[in-house]
């Protein structure tokens, strides 16, 4: 049940994809994040994405967000399956100047060197809880930018399901369901 669901989210995750442009505009970079996501409410105090659904213990939404965008989907898709989030923060943070790209700026240079690891600040302790990893990520000249390697190769996922999802301007997955299948070989 909850694996159906989490498959579900993932395919609603991808079809956004698809019609989304990205609209962040805020370069600051959010702190690391290892929590159930909290209930919004609306301006009368309502909640407005109430979950009834029992804690997803065993689901992980795990994101990498330069401008706010996936991050807005993974705190979503986080929300509506009670599952806990953790943000990967670099632990050198993007600047403006560094996302700036076909610039040859700093994100540029990473993404064309396919052994480029950005290191990650902090971590997750107790991934073993975890049967399910919805691994979000921008579109980086048409691949997931690298600090997305450094995570998979960060951990064991074996026999874990590993749901990926992106947003962009306007590009699908680009390489980035093939390039990263090897370096979580093991998971499912
Ligand atoms: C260095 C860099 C390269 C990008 N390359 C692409 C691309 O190839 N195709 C695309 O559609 N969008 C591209 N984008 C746009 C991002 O994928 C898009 O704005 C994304 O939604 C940002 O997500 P975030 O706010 O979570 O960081 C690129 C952005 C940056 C910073």
């Amino acid at each position: 049940m909850k694996r159906s669901k989490a498959f579900t989210v993932f395919f609603m995750m991808v079809t956004l994809m698809f019609t989304m442009t990205a609209c962040g505009n805020e370069n600051e970079q959010q702190t690391t994040d290892l929590s159930k996501n909290e209930m919004t409410a609306n301006e009368d105090g309502e909640d407005t994405m109430k979950n009834e659904d029992p804690a997803a213990d065993n689901i992980l939404v795990a994101y990498f967000s330069a401008t706010g965008t996936t991050k807005s989907l993974a705190q979503y898709a986080a929300h509506i399956l009670n599952a806990d989030s953790y943000e990967i923060v670099p632990e050198d943070p993007y600047t403006e100047e560094d996302l700036a790209y076909d610039t040859d700026g700093r994100a540029d240079r990473e993404q064309k060197d396919s052994s480029a690891r950005p290191a990650i600040a902090g971590g997750i302790e107790h991934m073993e809880r975890y049967d399910t990893i919805i691994v979000g990520y921008p579109i980086w000249h048409g691949q997931a930018p690298r600090i997305i390697n450094t995570f998979l190769e960060s951990y064991d996922f074996s026999g874990k399901t590993i749901l990926p999802f992106c947003t962009s301007h306007s590009s699908g997955l680009g390489s980035s369901d093939t390039d990263l299948h090897p370096l979580a070989s093991n998971s499912k």
